[in-house]
């Protein structure tokens, strides 16, 4: 008997056992065993087959005898040689029922309006490659070891040249943590302030709800949902709330879209004052500012009580997994603490491309670049809206990657929504975002990752779903 194992897909061997009494040529049985294995679905399409020296080598057979098997089972079209000299399962051999990808899709969407996607399309590959090719050819060995919990010093000191220059902020590098994103920054955020003896954190209502609310609420943290107006959240709630920190998103409410107002802003500083609170500032999306001049960032206001949360979520990739916390002296080492427990550091040379990235001027490159291909989409929804739906009140219009219309209060979002779904448009309501569960109907827009002539389209698909729900023709 002979035997190999190899790690074909996620979470899966694939095993080939050899019989040499059989009397079945050992190529016959590698064949078999492989063919096996695909019709089974235990070898996906696309995943990779081990080199055939590789193994020959595992099953103690000579490399002809593989080589004989693979040649035979890509005639067969269950295998594809690559150019890179490997193969693959191939596509065409994919069993009907083979797992979790192969079952049932929901129907295909015709347009969809979801949010919280960037056009990666536009990610800046050369740029970013310039930068990458940078860091491996130029940072010693030495630098690829362990990190301490903020991460390397070069990011840190981009970011602060960059925040303090666009944003507005009043960082410093040594209170910078680097972090995978606004989602894991939170996270930190929470655990430190659990830690610390919070006991009540104050969220926009509405808000997100799939970070903070939740992570919050895991934490052992009572969440208070404080209502946000046209001019952001409403202070006097805030000053009731008892609590012991609040997360923000000032200068483009998510999802309403609406800017804290200066006054505002004064106001929630004096709060944490006086209360010792921590103010936690999302700037998500603060980079797209189209028709109203930028808004800068409350850290810069109260740097000894405010977290500044920043991500290339929406700028580059969501995938990079690169966020950036600014925080006030006396939590930096517990922030760093909790980062290191978290995951030991974000990886080294994607913080030291980054950084390369911003010293270069490339960040501040794509952003000149990125902010006229989505004025023109936001553009193209908002003439949609007016043409068709007029009765719809878009708002926060001025910045970001999505916009928020609000319905007339005979139309229910519920009613709306699924009747877009029946058209083939996918779209979010307001009300899912909601803690206290009450407020005005309305549709949440992303359009980032839409062309103009989609976002027509859907906005002829939403007018057609809503005649429905009127029982209009
Ligand atoms: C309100 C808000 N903050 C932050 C983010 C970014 O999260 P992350 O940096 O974890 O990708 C998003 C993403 O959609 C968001 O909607």
């Amino acid at each position: 008997m002979g035997q190999f194992r190899t790690n074909s897909g996620p979470a899966e061997d694939l095993l080939i056992e050899l019989d040499r009494d059989a009397g079945v040529p050992l190529h016959r049985q590698i064949e078999a065993s492989i063919r096996g294995s695909i019709r089974a679905g235990r070898l996906r399409v696309g995943a990779s087959l081990p080199p055939t020296r590789t193994l020959a080598a595992g099953l103690g057979v000579s490399r002809g005898v593989v080589v004989e098997a693979y040649q035979q089972l890509v005639a067969e079209g269950y295998l594809a040689s690559r150019s890179g000299g490997y193969t693959q399962v191939a596509a065409s051999t994919a069993p009907a029922s083979a797992g979790p990808a192969a079952r049932a899709q929901p129907a295909a969407r015709r347009v969809d309006f979801g949010y919280g996607r960037t056009d990666v399309s536009q990610f800046p590959r050369a740029a970013w490659l310039r930068s990458v090719r940078t860091v491996l050819t130029t940072t010693p060995n030495d630098r690829f070891g362990y990190l301490d919990g903020r991460g390397v010093p070069e990011l840190h000191r981009a970011l602060c040249d960059y925040l303090n220059r666009v944003r507005g902020t009043s960082a410093v590098p040594d209170n910078v943590v680097i972090c995978n994103g606004y989602g894991q920054g939170i996270s930190l955020l929470i655990q430190v302030l659990v830690r610390r003896g919070a006991r009540r954190i104050a969220l926009e209502d509405p808000s997100s709800n799939d970070d903070a609310r939740v992570l919050a609420g895991a934490a052992g943290l009572e969440v208070v949902g404080i209502p946000v107006g046209p001019d952001g959240v409403e202070v006097d709630a805030l000053d009731r709330a008892d609590a012991d920190a609040v997360v923000l998103t000032p200068s483009h409410q998510w999802p309403t879209g609406a800017v804290l107002s200066a006054a505002a802003r004064a106001e929630v500083i004096r709060w944490a004052k006086r209360r010792g609170a921590i103010v936690i500032e999302d700037d998500y999306d603060a980079e797209y500012r189209y028709d109203r001049s930028p808004v800068g960032a409350m850290q810069g206001l109260a740097p000894d009580h405010v977290v500044y949360c920043g991500t290339a979520s929406k700028t580059l990739a969501p995938g990079l997994r690169l966020g950036w916390l600014i925080v006030p002296s006396r939590l930096v080492a517990d922030v760093a603490a909790a980062k290191v427990l978290a995951d030991r550091g974000s990886p080294v040379i994607d913080q030291l491309t980054f950084a390369d990235f911003l010293a270069r001027g490339e960040f501040d490159r794509h952003l000149r670049r990125m902010r006229p291909v989505y004025r023109r989409r936001r553009n193209a929804l908002l003439d949609a809206l007016r043409t068709h739906l007029p009765e719809l009140k878009p708002a926060g219009v001025a910045a970001g990657q999505h916009v928020v219309a609000w319905l007339p209060p005979d139309l229910d979002e519920t009613a709306v929504v699924a009747a877009a779904a029946r058209h083939g448009l996918g779209i979010h309501a307001v009300g899912p975002y909601r803690i206290a569960g009450t407020g005005p109907g309305g549709l949440i827009f992303g359009y980032a990752i839409l062309g103009e002539a989609a976002i027509a389209e859907g906005i002829t698909l939403l007018a057609a779903a809503i005649r429905e729900v009127q029982g209009r023709p």
